[in-house]
C-alpha cells in the first residue's frame, strides 16, 4: 500500500480518532507552559554572534498574533502533542528507518486549503525542536503569497528565499537570520516574484536548499507552505522535501480536498497527518474550552 493509500485509509478513521480525546486532568499540574519555556529560553542568548547580531523574537508579539498557544492546559497539552510529532520526524530525519536521510532533515508543514493551521504548526514545530539541544532548527517562510512568519517575525523588509532564488550571485548563507532562541534560524520570504514556480522548480533551489542544510547533519528544516491546492509552488516545493506534516483542519476541510492534497505528494515522502482545530463537545470530563484546539497526530509514521 503507497504512502498516500495508506494516508487515505487512515483517514476514513477519523471520527474513531476524535472519539478519544485525553482528559486535561491528565496534564501534569506543574507542567510550564508553551509560552513560559520559550520565553526561559529567550532570556538566554548562547549562540556565537557572527556577522549581524541576533533577530530578537518576542514571545508577547507571537502569542497576541495567535501563532503561539494561548498561555493554559490547551497550550501545555499542544506542546506534547507537538513531542509526539517531532519525535517520529527525528527518526525519519536521523535515518531511523528513512530511505532519504539527508532528503529527511527537510520537512514541509503543507494543507489542503488555507486556514489550516500551516503557519501555526510550522513555527510551534520549529520552536519545539529547536529545545533539542542536539539539533539546530532552520525554519523557512516558503509561503510566498502570504508570508505570515516573516510578518509576524517583523522581518518583512529582510532579503529572503525569493531574493536569493532570484539572484544568483547572492549567497544562500546571507538570508539566514540567527534568532534570539537558542538553536534557532530563519529564512523569510523575501521579495514576491511573478515566477515563483518556476523558482522553486530550478537548479537554483536544490542549490539553495543543499546549502542551507548546511554541512552538519544536526541542522534541521522546517518549511511554512503556501495550500497544495491553491498554487502550483507548494507541489513543487513538496518535491524537494523528505517529509511533509500534512494539516487538516477538523470538521472544516472536504476530505476530498484532503485526498486530492495526498494525491500531489510523491510516494516517497514521509507523509504525517495532523487533525488540527478540533473543537471537543463540552462534555464533563472532556476537554472544557469551547473553541480550544488540539492537535493529534492520526498517522503514527509520520
Ligand atoms: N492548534 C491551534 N490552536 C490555536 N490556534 C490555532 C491552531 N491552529 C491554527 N490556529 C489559528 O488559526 C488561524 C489560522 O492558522 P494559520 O496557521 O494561519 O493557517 P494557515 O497557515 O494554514 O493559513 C490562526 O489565527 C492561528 O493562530
Ligand atoms: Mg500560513
Amino acid at each position: 500500500m503507497s504512502i498516500v493509500e495508506k494516508a487515505v485509509e487512515k483517514l476514513k478513521n477519523l471520527p474513531t480518532e476524535l472519539a478519544v480525546p485525553p482528559p486535561v486532568e491528565t496534564a501534569p499540574l506543574h507542567m510550564a507552559s508553551t509560552v513560559e519555556r520559550f520565553q526561559e529560553r529567550t532570556r538566554v542568548v548562547d549562540q556565537p554572534v557572527e556577522s549581524a547580531p541576533l533577530w530578537h523574537v518576542e514571545p508577547a508579539v507571537l502569542k497576541r498574533t495567535g501563532i503561539l498557544p494561548a498561555d493554559d492546559a490547551a497550550g501545555a497539552r499542544l506542546a506534547d502533542e507537538l513531542r509526539l510529532i517531532k519525535r517520529t520526524l527525528l527518526d525519519n530525519a536521523i535515518g531511523k528507518g528513512a530511505e532519504t536521510p539527508a532528503r529527511g532533515r527537510r520537512i514541509m508543514v503543507a494543507s489542503a486549503e488555507a486556514g489550516e493551521g500551516k503557519s501555526f504548526v510550522a513555527m510551534n514545530l520549529a520552536l519545539s525542536l529547536a529545545r533539542e539541544t542536539d539539533f539546530e532548527v532552520l525554519l523557512v517562510d516558503g509561503d510566498i503569497p502570504k508570508s505570515d512568519i516573516t510578518r509576524i517575525l517583523g522581518l518583512g523588509e529582510q532579503p529572503g528565499l525569493m531574493d536569493v532564488l532570484a539572484d544568483e550571485q547572492r549567497a544562500p548563507a546571507e538570508v539566514i537570520v540567527r534568532t534570539d532562541v537558542p538553536n534557532l534560524l530563519v529564512v523569510p520570504a523575501g521579495k514576491r516574484h511573478p515566477l515563483a514556480a518556476e523558482l522553486f522548480r530550478s537548479r537554483r533551489m536544490e542549490y539553495v536548499l543543499d546549502e542551507f542544510g548546511g554541512r552538519d547533519r544536526r541542522r534541521l528544516m522546517v518549511f511554512d507552505s503556501s495550500p497544495l491546492l491553491a498554487t502550483s509552488e507548494s507541489q513543487v516545493l513538496a518535491s524537494h522535501m523528505g517529509q511533509v506534516v500534512m494539516v487538516v483542519a477538523a470538521g472544516r476541510t472536504h476530505r476530498q480536498a484532503v485526498n486530492s492534497a495526498l494525491q500531489s505528494l510523491d510516494d516517497f515522502q514521509y507523509v504525517g497527518l495532523v487533525l488540527n482545530m478540533s473543537s471537543l463537545p463540552a462534555r464533563a470530563n472532556y476537554y472544557s474550552r469551547p473553541h480550544g484546539h488540539y492537535l493529534r497526530v492520526l498517522n503514527g509514521e509520520a
